[in-house]
């Protein structure tokens, strides 16, 4: 930051790479879909307990700053975006100051030339953003004070078109921690998505066998045919495919399912909004079947009801929380939720010591009933 700015941001510096309440820092989270975000629109946030405003310019650029006016703290995503200079600025309703996409204070209406206060002494934080997809990550410091691009690139997530077949989102009332353990869980399926149409408890229990690689910040299970049970795969692709599952920190799952001629893609994006809430947004793409968009009134109520059925269980479990810590974590159903944590622990250590992230993850065959 320049000589002679204030930041003014009581968010309190934490270690690197992870805050007190455990969520990883240094970091891209889904902020809005870029749908939500029109030209000349503001959006209000809470993301890991910071309240943000997602703007988009007039010219189309998103950017991003924490929602409060430094002056009387109002949010500033109650004003409006106007031209500042001709350049875009964000103006706070309380008393017109404005601010630059880059957080720094550009005009105050009330100062007179005499009066020794220069507007670009005052800045509010600015959080980098990345759109793309038809989404808008925002990364979030460990430091507010950071200026400067991350050194941590946004999540990719391969090929994809620019809009997205459709977006579903639920706000878990669960830790980030406990809403990624949920979701990915290989063993609840059968109890709490047991559907006749996606897999009927008939069916009874199958041994799984699935072979996991590390891979970036997470992990993939090795491309695989989807389990025989899933009529709707079939249905919907109308011959073979092939699966692979990928999970990448700080809370990234995705999905593709494809064959030669199509190629879909489910991306569930975690973002923690406060200790006991985490919004999950799941967002589906696909190309190259255009008989696929036949399926979506039935693939999105259907996705709907999986994810409502998640958080009707995190609601359960939180009725036990009240009561009791401690869980149990057996083998192998519960070995990516420890690799979860365990990755977590090397995101924290890398960005702490100031070293390159190392994977502790080695490849091996799961093996469970579900
Ligand atoms: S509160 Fe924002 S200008 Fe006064
Ligand atoms: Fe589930």
């Amino acid at each position: 930051m320049p000589d002679g700015q204030t930041l003014i941001d009581k968010t309190v510096e934490t270690q690197p790479g992870i805050t007190s309440e455990g969520w990883l820092t240094d970091s891209w989270y889904l902020g809005c879909t870029s749908k939500e975000l029109k030209p000349g629109g503001l959006l209000h946030r809470i993301m890991l307990d910071q309240p943000i405003v997602i703007g988009r310019t007039e010219a189309g650029e998103a950017f991003a700053l924490r929602d409060i006016c430094p002056h009387r703290l109002v949010p500033l995503s109650a004003g409006k975006m106007l031209d500042t200079d001709g350049e875009p600025t964000v103006e706070c309703p309380y008393h017109g100051w404005r601010f630059g996409t880059d957080g720094v204070c550009r005009h105050m209406p009330s100062v007179l030339e005499e009066q020794p206060y220069e507007a670009s002494r005052f800045k509010v934080r600015r959080y980098p953003v990345h759109e793309k997809n038809g989404m808008i990550f925002v990364f979030i410091a460990h430091d507010p004070k950071v200026s400067g691009e991350p050194d941590v690139p946004p999540p990719d997530f391969g090929e994809l078109p620019d809009k997205p077949k459709f977006v579903i989102q639920e706000d878990f009332n669960a830790h980030m921690d406990d809403a990624v353990v949920g979701l990915m869980d290989p063993a609840h399926v059968a109890f709490v998505h047991s559907q006749w149409w996606w897999r009927p408890p008939s069916v009874g229990l199958k041994l799984k066998e699935k072979p996991f690689v590390p891979r970036d910040r997470g992990w993939a299970i090795d491309r695989h045919q989807p389990s025989s049970n899933s009529l709707a795969y079939k249905a919907v692709f109308g011959g073979k495919v092939t699966t692979e599952i990928i999970f990448q920190l700080p809370g990234y799952r995705w999905e593709i399912v494809e064959n030669e001629t199509a190629r879909l893609l489910t991306l569930t994006c975690l973002t923690p909004i406060y200790k006991k809430k985490t919004r999950i947004t799941q967002v589906t793409w696909f190309f190259g079947a255009p008989l696929l968009n036949l399926a979506i009134p039935i693939f999105k109520p259907a996705a709907r009801k999986f994810l409502r059925q998640d958080g009707d269980i995190v609601d359960l479990q939180n009725e036990g929380m009240k009561y009791q810590k401690a869980m149990i974590w057996i083998d192998d159903i519960d070995v990516q939720a420890k690799w979860y944590r365990t990755l977590k622990k090397e995101w924290t250590a890398s960005r702490t010591e100031g070293r390159s992230f190392e994977n502790p993850i080695e490849p091996v065959t799961l093996r469970w009933r579900s």
